[in-house]
């Protein structure tokens, strides 16, 4: 059997008394699409930091490309090609669209005075700037302020910096979040057309965009995996239906749009 390229074994995350995240296990193979689902407070994001590093679990092991990254800083998590988006906006309104994505290409290289440096990227950097822009639908936006945009073009940009330094894994948290129908279109085709090979983790709440994405999903409640399937098993799970949609499949099915 081919070895997963990330796989959580029994990761529990604690603040205070609460168990955010309890003993979940989780594991892709390269170029999976996974989604996460599950109502508030499940425990999605705090999973999402784990991976990251934003956060290190109380207990349990997260193993990316064969090598042990439980405590190993997000910094060189990023490098050895793990990105993310966050939930929260987290662009910078006044600058420029090229001077965000420099940004983001700077956090990654290796100099902690690259935030502040006034030399311009390498022609590589360039590069995966302009290829990063183009799968986000933003290209020739360079000079475009970034508060000018719309909400959803500002969501396409974050999906653009975590793609600067061609991740083999993104996490997306909550993309579409906020976005009208049709900018939630744009955003669900272009998450369709990244690259087959990038695996990808997908937080979620618009099921039927989640479901039109992936090949798997895991449902999360109370910081623990209740369900783990494919996205046709999922439409039809009674235990899905019951705790996180809360209503019944065919009323749910008659209002929803195809991505
Ligand atoms: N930094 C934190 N300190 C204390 N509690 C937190 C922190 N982050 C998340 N939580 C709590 O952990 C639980 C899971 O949160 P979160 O992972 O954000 O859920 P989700 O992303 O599924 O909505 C919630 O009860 C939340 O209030
Ligand atoms: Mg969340």
């Amino acid at each position: 059997m081919p070895e997963a390229i990330l796989a959580l074994t029994d990761i529990t995350v604690q603040f205070g008394a609460l168990k955010a995240v309890n003993q979940v296990s989780l594991s892709l193979m390269a170029g999976e699409r996974r989604a996460v689902l599950g109502p508030n407070g499940a425990g999605k994001t705090t999973l999402f930091n784990a991976i990251t590093g934003a956060i290190f679990p109380n207990a349990g092991r997260v193993m990316w490309e064969g090598g042990e990254i439980t405590r190993m800083s997000p910094q060189r998590r990023a490098h050895r090609g793990v990105a993310r988006t966050f939930q929260i906006t987290n662009l910078f309104g006044q600058l420029s669209v090229a001077e965000n994505m420099r940004l983001a290409a700077r956090g990654l290289s290796a100099s902690k005075f690259a935030l502040f440096g006034q030399d311009r990227l390498s022609a590589a950097q360039s590069a995966q700037v302009a290829a990063a822009l183009a799968m986000s639908g933003l290209a020739g936006q360079e000079a475009v302020i970034v508060k000018t945009m719309s909400y959803g073009e500002q969501r396409q940009l974050e999906v653009a910096m975590a793609l600067v330094g061609t991740p083999r894994l993104l996490l997306l948290d909550e993309p579409a979040a906020g976005l009208s129908p049709s900018e939630r279109g744009r955003l669900a085709e272009i998450i369709r057309n990244l690259p087959r090979d990038l695996t990808l983790v997908l937080i979620e709440h618009d099921m039927d965009l989640a479901l039109a994405l992936v090949d798997s999903v895991t449902v999360m409640q109370n910081g623990q995996v209740i369900v783990e399937a494919s996205p046709s098993e999922i439409r039809t799970n009674a235990l899905v239906q019951d705790v996180y949609l809360g209503k019944p499949h065919e009323v749910r099915l008659s209002d929803a749009p195809t991505y």
